[in-house]
């Protein structure tokens, strides 16, 4: 079998060259990291849960009418995906406190904020992915006034639809980070969803409980990463509800 280009190799993905020009598979990697990779681990059976979460949420958002990169599911760890010119800011929407907001501000996590918050860090590694204001933004060209209106529209529906389905199954959104990319149909240009969306992006804690359902529990070592996605996917339907081995999880279709 012929080897597939790779294009880029992530901390959570592999991105390969597509079978059609502009798309790209998408195969989402065990290793869990944290802290801008200073912690590190392999999750057994967390890109099979992630594939099939951002499959799901990204299927879900196409059906509300929010446009993203997901074309269809390859197999267990691969989607493939539109090819997007991705803008170099993670875009934060926040509906609680937590996480580096809560620290920054002294405030306690799971503190209702008064409307969504949404906030955009410099995609950069180096800089531990610093946050900045929309002034940096536009005025190093990063995105047009024009732009960032269109991502923070995208990021509230997201937020909106994101937020409904959690509760649907009792999870409170507190928190989560989406990428978004340019594509051009003939000279047209628009913005749409790329990236993932499942609980290594998202803040998801039990409504009843308040425990966490998503990569805090890595970050904090609070238990089983996989046994936490697990539940996240058995709650909306992704998985059959007699899984009890998080290792091994049972696809359906
Ligand atoms: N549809 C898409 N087209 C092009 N690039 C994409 C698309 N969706 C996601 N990406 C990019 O693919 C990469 C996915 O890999 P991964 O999430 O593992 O990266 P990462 O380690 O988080 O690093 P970084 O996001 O800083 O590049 C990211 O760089 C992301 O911005
Ligand atoms: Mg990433």
């Amino acid at each position: 079998m012929a080897r597939r280009n790779k294009i880029y190799e992530g901390k959570a993905k592999i991105l390969y060259e597509g079978p059609e020009p502009g798309t790209y598979v998408q195969y989402f990697k065990d290793d869990a990291t944290a802290f801008n990779a200073e912690k590190k681990a392999t999750i057994e059976g967390k890109g099979v849960l992630n594939n099939r979460l951002s499959e799901f949420f990204m299927t879900g958002l196409t059906n509300v009418g929010v446009p993203n990169h997901f074309i269809k599911r390859l197999n267990m760890r691969e989607q493939l995906i539109r090819q997007v010119e991705i803008i170099p800011l993670e875009v934060i929407v926040r509906n609680f406190a937590a996480g580096s907001m809560a620290k920054r501000l002294g405030m306690e996590e799971g503190t209702q904020l008064p409307r969504p918050i949404i906030e955009f860090s410099y995609k950069d590694d180096k800089l531990g992915d610093p946050l900045v204001p929309e002034e940096y933004i536009i005025a190093f060209g990063w995105a047009t006034q024009q732009d960032m209106d269109d991502i923070v529209a995208l990021a509230l529906r997201v937020n909106d639809f994101l937020a409904g389905v959690m509760y649907g199954v009792g999870i409170k959104l507190v928190d989560f980070k989406i990428e978004i990319g340019r594509v051009w149909d003939n000279d047209y240009m628009r913005l749409i969803v790329a990236d993932e969306i499942s609980p290594d992006s998202c803040r998801l804690w039990d409504i009843e409980t308040g425990q966490k359902l998503d990569k805090d529990v890595f970050r904090r070592d609070l238990g089983n990463l996989a046994d936490a996605y697990t539940e996240v996917a058995r709650r909306l339907g992704v998985l059959p509800t007699n899984v009890t081995h998080a290792t091994k999880p049972t696809l359906i279709n």
